[in-house]
């Protein structure tokens, strides 16, 4: 209930004012309730710090202090650095070392650098991660944020900085003669930053801000903590919407009865299942039409999970909201309960899907929601001709994207009764379309609003809280606002799907020339994205060494956990995983170099990629082949850095405690979805000479913004402030399928590249027409200018004005679509090395170094974020992320105290090296390089564990309970 307000004398940011609070209030909710938005909710605990503020000049997290407790005292936020002279230098140097990627933890972690700099000028790496380390990021791997406090320390205490840069060199022709870099060998063992390397073949040819680190467009916003979230945003008469979720894993609702939450004064709707028509829908953001089963529906009579849904209610207060909540009576006739996947597939296992208006379920009696079964050549005969056989069967866990904005959504109804939904989502057209039916309005009634997001990482890409939103705004007439707590992001929202992998290869002459990999997906209680993924990891599980004689069968099972959806590396990781170890096992058994073993048989330049058409993502795919790939150099390079064979050759002599290893990997993703991902862009010109950019394209913190006006810029000759970029708002950016599947670069980017080179046309036809008729081609674009070959110029601003008010007047603009018939593999190396503690069974993660082909960087920073950022979240996924269930289906970890992500004095030295190529379907040579990130670690821990050990472990997460259980098997 609500309780009596206090005023609180308080100096925020060095002013003094009176602080309006409730008395069991968090100083958190009382600061964003007076607009300081800069200070962010990520957790329900003070895990994740994202709620930083400095106290009297030390940092606190708001969340866990009452407001009434600082009456007096002095609070600094981030709105309260810098000054009308400029940015603050932790400021400065957040933005220009590609330390932000979404920015959500941005404020807590300069907060935290800040006292620690006020305190020590001159601190020790060892040091900055000690202060850091109570600010978690799900983004960027800690790596540029060490960096750029490193730097703001310098420069506070006058010491010449050079600005941060990417180092590039010339691939040589003969990987003999390459040399890399003395810190990139890491011999003084430390883990201070380095800036990525990046080796560009002598034939690439030159471009002019495409390649360049270019700051990000919105880095700035980011850093002063501007609102520019979706919860930074407050509607007049805005209600607290919230969301009762079942307590039971699998049971049905025999009685509910909510009339005594719809009296309580303050609470404006209350819905059940019974109030709300019942629409079958698919909840993962794919393209029209969505793969079935259609076997959700937004509330329901079954529950079939902890944490499904049950009931909602729209208050003038969140915590009335809640109260509501708790009035429902609901009554369950409790069901048996599954939750191995195994099991769920033997006769007279409960059935999750009894309903009868499922369709699309291939055999809802054993819960297998898709059985898949494809082949090319023939397998069993190429079995019985090969020399050996190996078969391995390996464990993947179920992983939470814990991205640090959790899922929210505010709904409204505009001036013209359009209904608005302001969403932190990756796929706000996908919205659009899919939440139609089930509000009952029509698309062009309803509008899609995406702010800045906090991370997604494929868990926004899912239908989440936007139809509740909808339902309660339109029950209620009032605008609403839902959040998942971080509880719900545990149980109530998506997460890898937990996958058995089991390979069998057989190999003659060293080749591979058969492989048959069975696989079981968990996809929880529901099916988003059930049936893409497995056949992803199918694809790419199968692809990487590509045997022409390839059999895939996938059984994709429903269980009463949590149902998963996407995640960045979206199956392709897990299964790679199962493929290159047992590559790794093959090669050991028979006595082979395992780099050239596996050299000898991956996917060849040229190569036709044999799944690619029966293996499509949702429908059959196309005929492809490889048309780029650097993965010999980037393996050769990875080498020479780690000096991979000399340590290997070392470890074997060692004894004792502690244990070395070192491991390598070598994985493939793709560019977006061939054949079927679409996406527009929109450029018009402006009166000064500059435009604006529409994308349909969701920037989720990865920097695609800023890659795809660097692609305009370099196009159009001008430098990348005289873009403005605004997406995305499904009224006025065109369509653009949103952000997953790797496609941004190289879908995104191939429309806007397309559109430049359409509004470049009109800007020399323009220019022609001004200069007295000169034609196009005999006119050049670049510096802000359009040259004329006998010396006139016309700048830009001249065109823009001219076309606006004075010759053949019309609004220079353009628009174009684009969609591949390819989707190019980028490949890498991934290297791993550790220490092993044989008495714990902890693994020291000492170095992480990915070299990686690409295509072209369009901008080194932001590529090596991701990078940085992708081998992160894979260590986690490697050494302790795994949600975990007892046998009725409750979770026994859904917070962030008892599910550990990586914080920063647990990381390793990281480092990134791109080799570039020039990939001939992609805009100016780029493919893709979000998703490939995450798909290298895992194996190559594996690979490294067995380098320490001599153990193969073929259960993720290597956790030290799992390691000295594997230890003690083995007698160790
Ligand atoms: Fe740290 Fe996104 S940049 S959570």
């Amino acid at each position: 209930m609500k309780t009596q307000g206090v005023d609180v004398a308080v100096t925020i940011n060095n002013v003094p004012r009176m602080l309006a609070v409730e008395q069991d209030e968090s100083l958190l909710l009382a600061l964003r309730r007076a607009s300081y938005f800069s200070v962010k909710s990520g957790c329900d605990d003070g895990t994740c710090g994202v709620c930083t503020v400095l106290i009297n000049g030390k940092p606190e997290r708001s969340c866990k202090i009452k407001a009434l407790e600082v009456d007096g005292a002095e609070i600094t936020t981030l709105e309260g650095l810098g000054d009308a002279e400029g940015l603050h230098p932790l400021q400065e140097a957040f933005m220009g070392t590609g330390a932000i990627q979404c920015g959500f933890c941005t404020p807590a972690q300069i907060l935290r650098a800040k006292a620690l700099l006020d305190e020590n000028p001159n601190p020790t790496e060892e040091e900055i991660r000690q202060a850091l380390n109570g600010v978690l990021c799900r983004c960027t791997g800690y790596v540029r944020g060490v960096d750029a406090v490193q730097r703001a320390a310098a420069k506070m205490r006058d010491e010449s900085v050079e600005p941060f840069s990417h180092i590039e060199q010339t691939l040589p022709q003969e990987m003999a003669k390459i040399e890399l870099p003395e810190v990139f060998y890491r011999r003084d063992g430390s883990r201070n930053p380095l800036p990525p390397l990046v080796f560009t073949p002598r034939e690439m040819t030159a471009t002019r801000i495409v390649g360049k680190p270019e700051v990000k467009v919105d880095a700035k916003k980011l850093v002063q903590g501007r609102p520019v979230f979706t919860d930074d945003f407050r509607r007049e008469g805005m209600l607290y919407g919230a969301l009762l979720t079942s307590p039971h894993a699998h049971a049905r609702i025999r009685r509910i009865d909510a009339s005594r939450a719809r009296t309580l004064p303050g609470v404006h709707a209350v819905l059940t299942y019974e109030d709300i028509t019942r629409i079958k829908y698919a909840s993962g953001g794919q393209s029209y039409p969505q793969p079935l089963p259609y076997d959700q529906v937004s509330l329901d009579n079954k529950v079939r999970h902890v944490g499904d849904r049950v009931a909602i209610a729209a208050a003038e207060t969140l915590d009335l909201a809640q109260e509501a909540l708790r009035l429902i009576d609901v009554e369950y006739d409790l069901l048996p309960v599954v939750v191995d996947p195994e099991a769920a597939m033997q006769d007279g296992a409960p059935i999750i899907h009894d309903e009868a208006d499922t369709e699309g379920i291939y055999d809802p009696e054993h819960n297998i929601v898709h059985h898949i079964d494809v082949h090319v050549g023939d397998v069993d005969a190429a079995f019985a001709e090969a020399d050996r056989l190996f078969e391995g069967t390996y464990r993947t866990p179920k992983q939470q994207q814990v991205h640090l904005e959790p899922h929210i959504c505010i709904t409204y109804f505009d001036e013209d009764e359009r209904l608005v939904i302001r969403t932190s989502t990756q796929v706000p057209f996908h919205i659009r379309r899919m939440v139609a039916p089930l509000i009952g309005l029509p698309v062009k009634k309803i509008r899609v609003v995406k702010p800045r997001i906090g991370g997604g990482f494929g868990n926004k890409q899912e239908l989440i809280l936007e139809d509740l939103c909808a339902h309660l705004t339109l029950a209620a007439n009032r605008p609403v606002r839902m959040e998942y707590t971080r509880t719900q992001e545990f149980t109530s929202s998506r997460s890898r799907h937990a996958n058995i992998i089991h390979y069998k290869i057989g190999v003659k002459d060293e080749k591979v020339i058969a492989a048959r990999l069975y696989l079981i997906g968990d996809t929880g209680a529901y099916g988003a994205h059930a049936l893409t993924v497995n056949m992803v990891g199918g694809f790419k599980g199968l692809t990487l060494y590509n045997p022409p004689n390839a059999h895939f069968i996938s059984d994709v099972v429903y269980t009463n956990t949590p149902p998963a959806g996407a995640f960045r590396g979206y199956g392709a990781m897990q299964c790679q995983y199962g493929m290159e170890v047992l590559m790794e096992e093959i090669a050991a058994n028979l006595g082979l170099d395992v780099v050239e073993f596996k050299r000898r048989n991956w996917l060849r330049v040229g190569e036709p990629m044999y799944l690619s058409k029966a293996l499509g993502e949702g429908r059959e795919g196309v005929e492809q082949s490889l048309q780029t790939s650097a993965l010999d150099q980037c393996l050769d390079i990875g080498r020479l850095a780690t000096d991979f064979e000399t340590k290997r050759e070392k470890y074997r002599q060692q004894d004792g405690r502690y244990r070395h290893g070192i491991g390598m990997a070598v994985v493939m993703h793709g560019s977006g979805i061939a054949d079927l991902d679409m996406a527009s862009a929109t450029l018009k010109m402006n009166d000064d000479g500059s435009f604006n950019l529409l994308m349909g394209a969701t920037d989720l913190g990865t920097g695609s913004d800023t890659i795809l006006a660097q692609m305009a810029a370099e196009v159009l000759g001008i430098s990348l402030d005289d873009i403005i970029v605004y997406s995305s708002d499904t009224d006025f950016t065109p369509f653009d399928k949103g952000a997953y599947a790797s496609s941004t670069t190289y879908i995104s980017g191939g429309a806007v590249r397309k559109a430049a080179l359409k509004i470049k046309v009109q800007i020399l036809e323009h220019a022609g027409l001004m200069l007295g008729g000169i034609g196009a081609a005999d006119l050049e674009l670049q510096d802000r200018q359009v040259n004329a070959a006998d010396g006139r110029s016309i700048s830009l601003a001249e065109i823009g004005l001219s076309s606006l008010h004075q010759q053949n007047q019309h609004q220079i603009i353009a628009s174009a679509s684009h969609k591949s018939p390819f989707s190019p593999p980028p490949t890498a190396a991934q290297f791993v090395e550790i220490v092993v503690d044989m008495e714990t069974g902890r693994i020291k993660t000492e170095r992480l170094l990915m070299v990686v082909d690409c295509g072209r960087v369009i901008n080194p920073v932001t590529a090596s974020g991701q990078v940085e950022g992708g081998m992160a979240q894979a260590l986690g996924f490697a050494l302790e992320e795994e949600m975990l269930f007892d046998d009725n289906g409750q979770p026994l970890n859904p917070n962030l105290s008892s599910y550990h992500i990586p914080r920063v004095t647990g990381m390793p030295a990281m480092d990134v090296i791109f080799v570039q190529t020039d990939e001939p379907s992609g805009p100016f040579g780029a493919k893709s390089v979000s998703e490939i990130a995450i798909d290298g670690v895992a194996p190559a821990m594996a690979s490294a564990f067995h380098d320490a050990t001599g153990i193969w472990m073929r259960e993720l997460p290597y956790t030290p309970e799992r390691v000295k259980a594997a230890l003690k098997q083995a007698g160790q």
